[in-house]
């Protein structure tokens, strides 16, 4: 194991600088410095002013990617433009698959929960990557919009197998899914099913599925239920931020972006632009992101010393202006970490301390660089065949004289004209004529002779879909396959 590790330090904008000295400055005070040496990139506005729409450098690219772990703060998207968010950047670009956030009550922070005396211990793993996330969009027609949403199977078992690894070394008893399997039945289905399969692999863990609406209100109710929870990328960015309104809000929520060769941590808020600059933002959240990485890294000891003096100090009464005691005046962000310094050693009163282990040890091991990106995949035999396809028409027919055009113009083809829906919604063969339709209509074609399934390939659904572009505009195509003799498609609603 490595004596020394180093990890990139991206400050960030708005009240990140001041917040990151603060925490690097109890990190030394703490002894990290005798294990972790910190070297600057540069990323965020400064980048994005120089031009660069990435909002980083190669430079710091090629650092991030040499030692594995960035701690960062908060970087602001530029608004309109062609600048993307950074953060959102870095998590996909070096495959952080999972996101860790742990919500708990602290002392002296004021919620309905705390006041009720019902403690919130709980993490989230969201998946980090995937869904909506993709930013795959499109315009199809003049009224219509889309926006792809990709849910992989080792995807799924990526985050799943994450979850279920950090429930053991935690201790958890039980974790749930959320997700919304009963309307996505592929995406969210397979989520929810590659979530029972790695399962299996953790008998000693519980496991139960909660639908996303339910479980929001089951939080709002009852946060004490949950250890745990997995989720996919967009509800899991939802219910996120809905867990770290019942501990106080995002001051109090770190984050860690975990992958198979390079981390990220950093706390949930942005750059404050409102107090930058007046010395007074709370570092709380970057500071238990930054306990989060000393962990990572191996140093338990260090993380919980510190963490132990976070509660003390909290306990005190000590706050920065946006939360606590409002009889007791709030400090700016260097009286804070100077208190948090001033308790290192002491442990909290009113609630269990840290477990603080004897010693502290370097588990991490920077990254090996691979030649290639690597190929991720679940299932590798899975044998498909097409079955027909769907062609999705830019047209303000109205569905009967559509659906006579296609049905000649699928004459002398294997398929047969099957459905035409509407957002999803049959509109023929059968369907409600007070059913609205939008300029954007998905036709279905399917072999007529079901011998032919395994016999044909491709090309007769290349075949109807020029026949159609000569008389119609296309908006999209999709083939229609089985994998393994089972349909790859949703029916549509009515069907
Ligand atoms: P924000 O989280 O920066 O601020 C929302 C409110 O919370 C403000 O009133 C702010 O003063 C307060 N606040 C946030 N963090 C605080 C702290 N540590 N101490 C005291 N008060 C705090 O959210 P907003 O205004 O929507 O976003 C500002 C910028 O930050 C945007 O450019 C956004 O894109 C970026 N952002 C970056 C994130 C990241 O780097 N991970 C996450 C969220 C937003």
């Amino acid at each position: 194991m490595p004596d020394r590790v180093t990890i990139a330090l991206a400050p960030g904008d708005g009240i990140g600088p001041e917040i990151m000295n603060a925490c690097l400055e109890i990190f030394r005070q703490a002894g990290v410095s005798d294990f972790v040496d910190f070297e600057e990139v540069e990323m965020g506005h400064s980048v994005f002013a120089a031009g660069e729409t990435r909002g980083i450098t190669d430079e710091a690219v090629e650092t991030i990617e040499r030692y594995g772990v960035l701690y960062k703060g908060p970087m602001g998207t530029p608004i309109g433009g062609g600048g993307k968010s950074i953060n959102v950047t870095l998590r996909k670009t070096f495959g952080t698959f999972a996101n860790l956030r742990h919500f708990q009550s602290l002392p002296g922070v004021d919620t309905v929960f705390s006041r009720a005396g019902v403690p919130v211990d709980m993490y989230i793993v969201r998946e980090n990557i995937e869904d909506t996330y993709g930013g795959v969009e499109h315009r199809l027609t003049s009224d219509v919009v889309e926006c792809k949403r990709l849910i992989t199977a080792p995807g799924c078992d990526q985050v799943h197998e994450f979850a279920f690894q950090a429930a053991k070394r935690l201790g958890l008893k039980k974790v749930y899914c959320g997700h919304k399997a009963n309307i996505m039945k592929m995406t969210d289905g397979m989520f929810l099913d590659r979530f029972r399969v790695i399962g299996d692999d953790y008998p000693d863990i519980e496991k139960d599925d909660v639908i996303i609406d339910a479980l929001c209100m089951n939080l709002v109710l009852r946060p004490q239920t949950y250890e745990m929870i997995v989720l996919p990328n967009l509800q899991g960015d939802i219910v996120s931020d809905l867990a770290a309104g019942l501990v106080g809000g995002l001051g109090f929520a770190p984050s860690a972006n975990i992958g198979d060769h390079i981390s990220i941590f950093e706390a949930v808020h942005g750059t404050a632009p409102d107090i930058a600059g007046k010395g007074i933002g709370n570092p709380t959240s970057l500071l238990l992101s930054g306990l989060m990485m000393l962990r990572h890294i191996g140093l338990l000891k260090r993380a919980a010393v510190i963490e132990n003096a976070l509660l003390a100090t909290l306990e005190n009464k000590v706050h920065t202006g946006d939360f606590g005691d409002p009889e007791t005046p709030p400090v700016g962000t260097d009286d804070f970490a100077k208190a948090v310094i001033d308790h290192l050693g002491m442990t909290p009163s009113e609630r269990e301390a840290k477990p603080v282990p004897m010693h502290d040890a370097l588990t991490f091991i920077p990254p090996v660089r691979p030649h290639v990106n690597e190929l991720i995949q679940t299932f590798t035999q899975k044998r498909s065949d097409v079955v027909g396809c769907d062609i999705y028409i830019a047209t303000t027919s109205p569905p009967l004289e559509l659906a006579q055009k296609l049905e000649r113009l699928a004459v002398g083809t294997p398929f047969k004209l099957t459905m035409i829906s509407n957002r999803g919604t049959q509109v023929w063969p059968s369907g409600s004529v007070y059913t609205e339709v939008v300029d954007y209509f998905r036709v279905r074609f399917e072999l007529e002779d079901k011998h032919l399934i395994g016999q044909i390939g491709q090309g007769p659904t290349i075949h109807i879909l020029r026949r159609i572009a000569e008389k119609f505009e296309i908006a999209e195509f999709q083939a229609l396959k089985q994998f393994d003799g089972e349909p790859g498609f949703s029916l549509a609603q009515g069907q």
